[in-house]
């Protein structure tokens, strides 16, 4: 057997908790192999809408094994948070929630670094989520951060002391103000709350799952173009949010990856600072924030809209070795009399190219757009793709066209209903 990924092609929040939601009936396992309270993914059914942070989104199925893997950094406070959340619902995952013993903690200081360094970039500022993501892998490479396992050793209180120092010389060269004593004291509680969870070592535990012929999905946070390698750097995320990410983040071997299901939207949108070449500041990127309803689902911060972006998309397509795609929010561009898809970048010296340079900050790019007829019809009803408009189809063909590669899932709605497959691949 081999574990299925699902990850977004683009900057983040494409729908891949929908998505993750909707397919986790057909797995046995799903798992979060890196990212942490800095995704927000969004989950509709019945009357329920609910935004996942650190839990992955094959928690509402009670069958279904959900594993935090040892890529995650992982905020106790906030995990403690989103448990509670999922009470309302009856959900209550002592039994079918796994954490890895190696994953990160995010310490109360962390999340203050976070904060002092963006302060510290002024204009330059990356436009993080704040959650202590960046200061939190950042010791994680140095080799002094502390993990899940670590909270049961008996020197504990002494290594995050120690830790915590470090910390706080550097706060007090930012010369930053903080209450870290309430901080401190909701962290202890939500250690003691983690230590009820299942802590294991859950690289032993996926691939005896594996092994026992389970069925696993390996579901991304953030998108292609935020990773630490790949992405828009220095604006970006401080993970790898592309396919490899599963492997170090899980320990499946690379010979483990099944499908790779690319997710990303009709268009395109971003939230925090960065290049974002098909960026529409006008009227036309504030109907698409309007229409998608595009306010992060972590921040609440608007999200920059513009149209789709094919160099970038073929970008993540490539490093990611997707297999498959998902395209999401199709029924956002009905509200459009034409729709543009950028095929390339111009550059200033008159060069065009569908390929990405190796900075996008650095570049001034003009997108050469190919324009298509909007359908104008609502889609949120339709559940058979041979009902699709003819507009859309053509949409579609060009994509798949210039991406090589099948789009297998069209969404139509945030709803788990208003799923769309194209043939019976999934059943
Ligand atoms: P994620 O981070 O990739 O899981 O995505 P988010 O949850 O942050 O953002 C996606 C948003 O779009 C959420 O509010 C979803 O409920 C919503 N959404 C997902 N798919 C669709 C769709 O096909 N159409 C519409 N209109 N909304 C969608
Ligand atoms: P999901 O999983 C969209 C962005 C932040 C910021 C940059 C770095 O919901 O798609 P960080 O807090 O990681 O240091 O922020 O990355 N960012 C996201 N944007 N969706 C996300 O997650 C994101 N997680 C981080 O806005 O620009
Ligand atoms: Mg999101």
């Amino acid at each position: 057997m081999k574990s299925d990924v699902i990850l977004g092609l683009q900057w983040g929040d494409e729908g891949k908790g929908k998505i993750v939601d909707f397919l986790s009936s057909k797995y046995d396992v799903v798992a979060r192999f890196q990212g942490g309270p800095n995704a927000g993914h969004t989950l509709e059914f019945d009357d329920i809408k609910h935004v996942l942070h650190q839990v992955p989104s094959g928690i509402f199925r009670d069958n279904t094994k959900n594993i935090i893997g040892n890529g995650v950094v992982l905020d106790p406070v906030v995990f403690r948070k989103e448990i509670e959340e999922l009470k309302q619902y009856d959900v209550e995952p002592f039994y079918n929630l796994f954490i890895s013993k190696r994953a990160q903690l995010i310490l109360p200081t962390h999340r203050l670094l976070d904060a002092a360094y963006e302060k510290s970039k002024g204009e330059e500022k990356i436009g993080s989520t704040l959650r202590g993501i960046g200061p939190t892998y950042q010791d994680k490479t140095a080799r002094i951060g502390l993990r899940v396992g670590d909270i049961s050793i008996n020197n504990f209180i002494e290594k995050y002391e120690n830790l915590k120092a470090k910390h706080l010389t550097i706060l007090n060269i930012h010369d930053f103000e903080f209450d870290l004593e309430t901080l401190e004291k909701e962290f202890f509680e939500a250690l003691e709350y983690l230590k009820k969870f299942k802590l294991v070592d859950t690289d032993y535990l996926i691939n005896q799952s594996l092994n026992a012929h389970e069925t696993i999905l390996a579901e991304g946070a953030q998108g292609s173009m935020l990773d630490i390698d790949f992405g828009s750097y220095p604006f970006v995320t401080s993970s790898n949010t592309t396919c490899a990410g599963v492997c170090t983040g899980l320990g499946l071997a690379p010979s483990k990856i099944g499908q790779v299901h690319g997710i990303f939207k009709a268009y395109c949108t971003r939230v925090g600072e960065g290049p974002f070449p098909t960026e529409l500041n006008n009227e036309v990127g504030e109907k698409l924030r309007k229409e998608g309803h595009e306010y992060g689902a972590t921040t609440g911060r608007s999200r920059r809209c513009g149209w789709i972006d094919l160099p970038a998309l073929k970008y993540s397509i490539m490093v990611n070795g997707v297999t498959q795609l998902c395209m999401m929010k199709a029924d956002v561009l009905s509200a459009f009399e034409e729709i543009h898809a950028c095929t390339h970048y111009k550059y200033k010296n008159g060069n065009i190219s569908d390929k990405l340079p190796f900075d996008l900050c650095n570049e001034d790019i003009t997108p050469v757009y190919k324009t298509f007829k909007g359908w104008k019809q609502d889609i949120t009803g339709i559940t058979d793709y041979k009902l699709l408009p003819s507009e859309l189809f053509e949409y579609i063909a060009f994509l798949e066209e210039e991406l090589d590669l099948p789009i297998n899932i069209i969404s139509v709605g945030p709803n788990r209903s208003q799923t769309i497959f194209k043939d019976n691949h999934f059943h």
